[in-house]
């Protein structure tokens, strides 16, 4: 999926522009599955746990928005996944004690669907809720065709398109562990029953996924956004279905991809500065790099691998500033972490902000 959606900007491949946004439904799926068995099975929602994750999702888009004074929304990705872990964390936070209990579960994905059908499809809501984080979620977007956009418009934009896949991340890591055992089960059985049940669901799997690409998934892009998160789950199931149908596909992955899978939030938001380029502050990437500039594909292949190298050292960075800032054991630590960033932080930017009145002669 990284790799396809580098390429898809890289090369501002339009044409596979819905099976961007179906990627981006997949990061999304997966932020609701994971965090949700996190904390449904470890039951640690300690604030240090919680603070290493937004940390890990926001370090370095923070640090980019700061050094560069770009939008915090020109890195989407990690607003996106800021809010949704926000979510699956609250509705299993609340009445943690109760989490057992399926009823009281069944209740909270509802309530999730509907705070969801009440933010997003009640027109005027959103606008109404989230103006006053404007400062942070605004995105002026400086291109001559979009400045007169509302500030709130990239946020309700990227926000909308996958409002609902977190929740339906949720449901299936309820599930997941009862269907492992039935699969386990499954793989017991004797041959004929196996594979009959196994045809049985690749064909139905075959059947929705086909429907699904002749009929939503070749719509224009403008059409297919609307219909987008109502039908973003039908490839993810497919696609679930299909990978698990025998234990060679289950096991099989590519160790490349596994590695690059790892540095997804890092390559995402340096792309824009070391592989793209933009020529105004603010914007969106819409040239490339090039250090070699009559040989195109020579320059791609040392763009890439500076980019490369820099996303997984970016990616260590992280984690490396991540350990040594937020201590997992010692909240008295982390309070007074916290509260020297933010002193640090005020001192920086005030003495910024005179240096900047000092004219330059
Ligand atoms: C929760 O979601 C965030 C954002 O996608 C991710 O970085 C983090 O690893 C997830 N946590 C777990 C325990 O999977
Ligand atoms: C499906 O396969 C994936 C990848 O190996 C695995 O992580 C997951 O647990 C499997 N799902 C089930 C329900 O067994």
């Amino acid at each position: 999926m990284q790799v396809l959606f580098l390429m898809y900007h890289y090369f501002a491949a339009s044409e596979i522009y819905n099976a961007i946004r179906v990627f981006i439904a997949c990061y999304v799926w997966m932020t609701g599955f994971g965090n949700f068995s996190y904390y449904y099975k470890k039951k640690d929602f300690s604030i240090a746990r919680f603070a290493q994750m937004m940390w890990r999702v926001n370090f370095f888009a923070a640090f980019c928005c700061i050094v560069l004074d770009n939008d915090y929304m020109l890195y989407y990705i990690s607003p996106m996944h800021t809010l949704f872990t926000l979510m699956v964390y609250g509705s299993l936070f609340l009445f943690n004690k109760y989490n057992e209990i399926p009823s009281v579960l069944a209740v909270k994905i509802a309530c999730c669907f509907f705070t969801v059908i009440l933010i997003w499809e009640i027109p005027g809501v959103f606008e109404i809720l989230w103006a006053p984080f404007t400062f942070l979620i605004g995105y002026k977007n400086p291109e001559p065709s979009k400045v007169n956009l509302p500030l709130l418009h990239e946020w309700h934009f990227r926000s909308g398109l996958d409002r609902y896949i977190w929740i339906i991340g949720m449901i299936y890591a309820y599930f997941h562990p009862n269907v492992e055992r039935w699969m386990e089960k499954l793989e017991e059985s004797r041959t004929k029953v196996r594979l009959s049940i196994k045809v049985t669901i690749v064909s139905i799997s075959l059947m929705a996924g086909y429907l699904w690409y002749e009929y939503i998934y070749k719509l224009d892009k403008l059409t297919y956004n609307k219909y987008h998160p109502y039908t973003s789950w039908i490839p993810i199931t497919v696609y679930i279905c299909l990978r698990n149908c025998t234990q060679q596909l289950r096991s099989s992955s590519l160790a490349l991809f596994v590695w690059l899978g790892k540095i997804t939030m890092e390559s995402y938001v340096s792309q824009f500065h070391i592989w793209l380029r933009c020529g105004i502050p603010n914007g969106q990437p819409k040239f490339l790099l090039s250090f070699i500039p009559d040989y195109p594909l020579l320059n791609f292949l040392l763009t890439t691998t500076i980019f490369l190298l820099i996303s997984y050292r970016v990616f260590k960075l992280t984690n490396v500033l991540k350990d040594a800032f937020i201590p997992t054991r010692d909240n008295n630590r982390l309070y007074q972490n916290f509260i020297a960033g933010i002193a640090i932080f005020v001192c920086l930017y005030f003495s910024s902000f005179i240096l900047q009145k000092i004219p330059i002669v």
